[in-house]
Order: C-alpha cells, then sequence, then structure tokens
C-alpha cells in the first residue's frame, strides 16, 4: 500500500486499487482469518504490532479476503507519507475522490458522499496522526451507517467501538518440537535465496533459527538481514547481530524512508514517544529479560507506570505475561532493546540505570532469601527467583565491577537458590569474585565462605571446603559464640568425616552442639545432631546415630530453611538403613525423594538418589 491515495474500487472492476507487493507472501492464515472474521462483526478494526512485524501485508490479505463483502468497494488511504494531522481529512478526501464544496468541511463533504454505501475504508500507517485519524474516524463511524474501517497503525485509535488485534511477530522454531516450518525460517529463506549461492542444508538451519529468533520473528529485519548473507555469510551475520543497526539497512529505494534500515523503524517509534516516555522506554533497555511493573519503576523512576501503559499501547514493549511465579512480566524485543540501549549510552544514563537495576536485584534476592529461611517459604521464593533469573544475574555482575558489598550481599542471597538449582559452579564462582573484594568487617562474609564451602563439598573438593569453613572457625574461635561459628564448625566436621576423621569430626560437631544451645540456635543444634548421627554411623555404631538422628528429628523443622530440614530428615532413614533397620526405612527414603522433588531441590534430589540408590533400585524395579 504506497501509493497515497487511491480511488474506490468496486469488486466488478478487481481489486485495482491495492497495492500488489512485488514480494511473496508467507504464512498468517490464522491472522488473517481473525481479522477478516473482525471486520465481519466490527465497525471499526486496528491491527497494531511493533514496526516491520507486517502490519500493512496483512491488511492486504485481508482486503482480498473481504473485498467481496463491500458493494462499493474499499478505499484505500496510505497515511504514513501524510506528515500532518491537519492533512488526514484531505488524504481520504483524495482517495474517495470527493470535492470540498463551498462552506462545506472536508469531513462533512465525505460524510454526505459516503452516506448509504458499503464501503471498507483502510487507514494505513496511522500511528503519527493518531488524533486526527481517530477523530475522522470517529466523525464517520457517527454520520456514515454502512461505512467500515480498517486501520494499521502501531498503536490503537483508542475508540470505544475499536476492535483491536495485535499481530504477533512470525511463528518461530521450537525447541524440542517437530513443527511444520516456522514462517521466519520460511521468510528467511525466501528473501536469501533471492542470492543464487544460498543454500540450506543442516548447519545453516541451525543458524537461521538463532538468527531469527534473535530478530524476534520480525519480518522487516527478517528481510534486511536475509539481504546481507551474500556479503557476509550466515555466521558472520549472526555473529554481528550484537550490533544490528549499522547493519540492518536496505538497499531497496522503493522502501518507505521508515522502513530503509531497522534503525529508522525504531526511530519512528521513539519520536512519536514524549520526551518522559522516552526516557522509560530507554530505561527498560537494561532489562536482559522480562521485568515487573516494580522493576521497571524501580529502574525508570517511581512514576514510570502510566509511560508503560502507554508504551504497550505503542507496541514498543509487548504486554505482560504471567509466570510460573503468578506475577505478570514484560518484555521488550531484543531489536527494541538494542536501540533503547543505543539511546541510554547517547543520554549518559547507562551507570545510573545500571545501578538501578543491581538495587533491584539486591532487593529481590534479599527479600526472597527471608522468604526461604522457613520451610514454607521456599516454593515461592524459588520460582520467583527462576522468573527473575536473568535480571537479578545482570545486576549482580554489574554489583561486582563496581559496588563489592552489595555483590556479595546479594550473592550470599541468591545462594540457597543457586544450591536447590544445582548451581553449584555459577554460584561459587560469584561467591568467590566477591568474597574476594571484600574484607571480613562486612557482614555477609563468613556466609559467603559458608555457602562456598557448601558448594566445595557438594563437589567432592574436600581441602577447598576446609579451607573456608576453617576460616569461619579461625576468624570467629576467640570471640563470642556466635551463629556462623556454630555454621562453620558443623561444615568443617562435616568435611573431616568425609575423610575419615572422625575423632576430628566430633570435637566440631560437639562444640557446635553446645554452642548452639546457648545461644538457642535451633538449625545449628538440629543440624549439629545430624552431624554426630551421621559421624556415629561412620564410626559403626550404629545404636548412637539413630539416637542422634532421633534427637535431630524430635525438634520442629518448620521455622528452618527447607534444604537443612530435608537434609535432617533424611539422616535417620539414613543411618537406619546402613545400621541394618531396614523396617519403615525404605518408606522414609521415598517419602524424602518425593520432598526433594516437591520442593524442586535438585542438589537434594540428588544426593537421595545417589545414597539411596541400591533401595531404591530394589523397591521400585
Ligand atoms: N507475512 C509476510 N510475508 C512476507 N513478507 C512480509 C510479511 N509480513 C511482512 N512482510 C514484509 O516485511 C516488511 C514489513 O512489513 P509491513 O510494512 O507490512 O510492516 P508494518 O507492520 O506495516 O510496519 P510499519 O509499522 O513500519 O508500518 C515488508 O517488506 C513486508 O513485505
Ligand atoms: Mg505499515
Amino acid at each position: 500500500m504506497n501509493v497515497a491515495a487511491q480511488p474506490v474500487t468496486r469488486p466488478a472492476g478487481g481489486l485495482r486499487g491495492l497495492t500488489h507487493a512485488r514480494t511473496s507472501f508467507i504464512g498468517r492464515s490464522e491472522a488473517i482469518g481473525r481479522v477478516s472474521g473482525l471486520v465481519g462483526s466490527y465497525r471499526l478494526v486496528t491491527v497494531t504490532g511493533p514496526g516491520g512485524v507486517g502490519k500493512t501485508r496483512l491488511a492486504d490479505e485481508v482486503v482480498k479476503q473481504v473485498a467481496n463483502r463491500f458493494a462499493d468497494g474499499i478505499s484505500i488511504v496510505e497515511l504514513a507519507a501524510v506528515s500532518e494531522s491537519a492533512l488526514v481529512p484531505a488524504a481520504v478526501a483524495t482517495a474517495v475522490e470527493v470535492h470540498q464544496a463551498a462552506g462545506m468541511s472536508i469531513v462533512d463533504a465525505l460524510a454526505e458522499h459516503l452516506s448509504h454505501r458499503q464501503l471498507l475504508l483502510v487507514l494505513d500507517n496511522c500511528e503519527h496522526v493518531l488524533d486526527a485519524a481517530a477523530e475522522l474516524c470517529a466523525a464517520l463511524l457517527m454520520s456514515v451507517d454502512d461505512i467500515k474501517i480498517l486501520a494499521t497503525s502501531r498503536e490503537p485509535l483508542g475508540l470505544p467501538e475499536e476492535a483491536r488485534f495485535r499481530l504477533p511477530p512470525l511463528t518461530l522454531p521450537r525447541q524440542n518440537t517437530s513443527q511444520t516450518k516456522p514462517e521466519a525460517v520460511a521468510l528467511f529463506i525466501e528473501r536469501a535465496q533471492l542470492n543464487p549461492f544460498f543454500t540450506v542444508d543442516a548447519d545453516s538451519d541451525a543458524i537461521v533459527d538463532q538468527l531469527v529468533h534473535r530478530l524476534d520473528g520480525i519480518p522487516l529485519a527478517i528481510e534486511l538481514a536475509a539481504a546481507r548473507v551474500e556479503a557476509l555469510g550466515l555466521p558472520a551475520l549472526l555473529d554481528r547481530l550484537d550490533d544490528r543497526f549499522p547493519l540492518l539497512i536496505s538497499a531497496n529505494r522503493a522502501a518507505a524512508a521508515r522502513q530503509r534500515s531497522l534503525e529508522a523503524t525504531v526511530d519512528w517509534s521513539y519520536h512519536l514517544l514524549a520526551e518522559s516516555e522516552q526516557r522509560v522506554f530507554r530505561r527498560l533497555a537494561v532489562f536482559p529479560g522480562p521485568f515487573t511493573l516494580d522493576a521497571a519503576e524501580a529502574v525508570a523512576g517511581a512514576d514510570a507506570g502510566p509511560a508503560m501503559l502507554r508504551l504497550v499501547d505503542c507496541s514498543l514493549v509487548v504486554p505482560p505475561a504471567t509466570g510460573p511465579d503468578g506475577r505478570s512480566r514484560y518484555l521488550l524485543l531484543e531489536t527494541l532493546r538494542g536501540y533503547g540501549m543505543n539511546r541510554l549510552r547517547e543520554a549518559g544514563e547507562e551507570q545510573q540505570s545500571a545501578a538501578a537495576l543491581a538495587a533491584y536485584s539486591l532487593h529481590v534476592a534479599g527479600r526472597a532469601a527471608t522468604q526461604m529461611t522457613v520451610r514454607s517459604g521456599e516454593p515461592p521464593a524459588t520460582l520467583w527467583l527462576d522468573a527473575e533469573d536473568a535480571v537479578v544475574h545482570q545486576g549482580l555482575a554489574w554489583a561486582l565491577d563496581h559496588h563489592p558489598s552489595g555483590a556479595l550481599q546479594c550473592a550470599v542471597a541468591l545462594a540457597p537458590w543457586w544450591l536447590l538449582r544445582g548451581r553449584w559452579i555459577q554460584g561459587s564462582a560469584m561467591l568467590q569474585r566477591a568474597v574476594d573484594q571484600t574484607d571480613p568487617a562486612s557482614g555477609p562474609w563468613y556466609a559467603a565462605h559458608l555457602w562456598l564451602g557448601h558448594f566445595a563439598r557438594g563437589t567432592l573438593a574436600y581441602e577447598v571446603a576446609l579451607g573456608h569453613y576453617g576460616t569461619i572457625v579461625e576468624a570467629l574461635a576467640g570471640r563470642s559464640p556466635s551463629a556462623d561459628l556454630v555454621d562453620g564448625l558443623i561444615g568443617r566436621s562435616a568435611v573431616l568425616r568425609n575423610t575419615m576423621n572422625l575423632e576430628e569430626a566430633s570435637g566440631d560437631a560437639h562444640t557446635a552442639l553446645d554452642l548452639a544451645r546457648r545461644l538457642s540456635y535451633v538449625t545449628g543444634e538440629v543440624m549439629a545432631l545430624a552431624e554426630l548421627s551421621l559421624i556415629s554411623s561412620y564410626a559403626d555404631d550404629a545404636d548412637q546415630a539413630v539416637e542422634w538422628a532421633r534427637q535431630a528429628q524430635r525438634i520442629d523443622h518448620d521455622q528452618m530453611p527447607g534444604w537443612y530440614a530435608r537434609k535432617v530428615e533424611h539422616t535417620l532413614p539414613y543411618v537406619m538403613v546402613i545400621s541394618g533397620y531396614l523396617d519403615g526405612a525404605l518408606d522414609l527414603a521415598i517419602r524424602a525423594l518425593a520432598q526433594a522433588r516437591e520442593a524442586g531441590d535438585l542438589t537434594d534430589e540428588a544426593d537421595t538418589l545417589f545414597l539411596w540408590r541400591p533401595w531404591l533400585v530394589r523397591a521400585v524395579g
């Protein structure tokens, strides 16, 4: 639809008024069906979506579908070239060949001319003259009975009678599914094959899948990238997508100015925003993945809410979807994020926004960690962190470079979640970097060493683990008793037991038990009892092992963190079985496995399966 204003066409005379695109059309059968249906039921239908998603091409196809329903034909008005709002009625008048009579407004002349006509008026590309287009539509719908309007716009017109259809990107390849060829892949290959040397094979398939994902399934971006295959080859094209704007420029002189490069396409939307909305948009670019409204406000200012609504409306932000944790999250397509990042740098706001993201990450990690200190808080906190994964890690990465004490707090807060999700190596690396940059006086320094000890012990790096636990014990031994000291002693005891230094292990565990009781530190007391039980069982003292484990079991575990509570609960069946008390122990083991799975504790699940494998295999076959 690249003709500024086109005459009314009648089906009898064919669809002369429609633009015939010179490239093939791919997919979209569902969207065409849906929009054609909406045109049947509503008088005003607006197809919305981000720049280059294919609204105009879709409208073209819809028009072909519905043309024979309109006795007086279709009239198409291309508004992209109309630079001023005041010129909108005139552009429509030209399209329907109405001449303004003296003393009559253009709108009245249009209304009079169109009355009793069964006509579909297509207003293509309305976003930059939105108010004028909306005003005209409202006037025509009010005064002309039979007219229907199909509009395309990055932002809806905002009229009460408007039915909106958000055009999604083209379908993308999905992992582990055997789909028919996704639309985005089909478009890329079709356009790349305009270059006769382009061939598709198993290697190129994988790269094309990644390319179209990174281009968000946006047809314009896909076409611009496909045109670069000849000059760059697929692997280099993929490599260079991080800095995509200088690359994705069209050589097609027939293309509309706003579609001649990917940057120009986004510029078009960005410049339609108010200054305050631009500021919010570019700050959202710091989010590497989905983000909540709270996160947006933390980074873009407490007053970001109204701007967010506008950004969703004008297709710069993907509308919120509910995550597994029950919270709604917005998303920026990768191209829009890259564009926003460039604007953020230009505005000199990059560091400030990154710091705000780091503060937000610390806030989320801290709240989740507090939730996880009791067992019942573990599942919601874990799901929350899963959903915030990309965001909190980005915040932590920035803090590690710029704000070590914040990074240490954040890493310690995330540690239980890393443990549950089996991400020990990543967790250790982050904790180690944070600990290396801070001194013992900072609050969570001991906790960081404790977690580093746990992660090292989990990977059987006993020497390393002993180093971390030993650091805590040596630093705190001469001071007044503390929970940190109890934890360090229990950790050290466990490594000593693992390496069969049972006497020393027992000494540490007894000291820890004694201190924990004096401090009324219940978690420490329970963990020390469990540790003593394991030491006894390693020393082949079955009765004593069961006795310690029973003592641990008798204490209420519900106010403890789940990962400790489960460890303690697993101790009793474990020592019973290795001590030969088989009755009932297997049921306890099966329950332990179920609990680990229910909590999503991959570490505990793996431990349970490992320790119990001979019995579980026998029990479940
Ligand atoms: N389904 C499709 N099959 C083939 N090509 C498509 C398809 N959808 C869009 N394109 C191509 O992608 C480019 C952008 O499409 P289009 O102009 O329709 O986007 P738009 O959403 O109207 O963009 P804007 O917001 O800038 O108006 C065009 O070159 C168009 O031909
Ligand atoms: Mg368009």
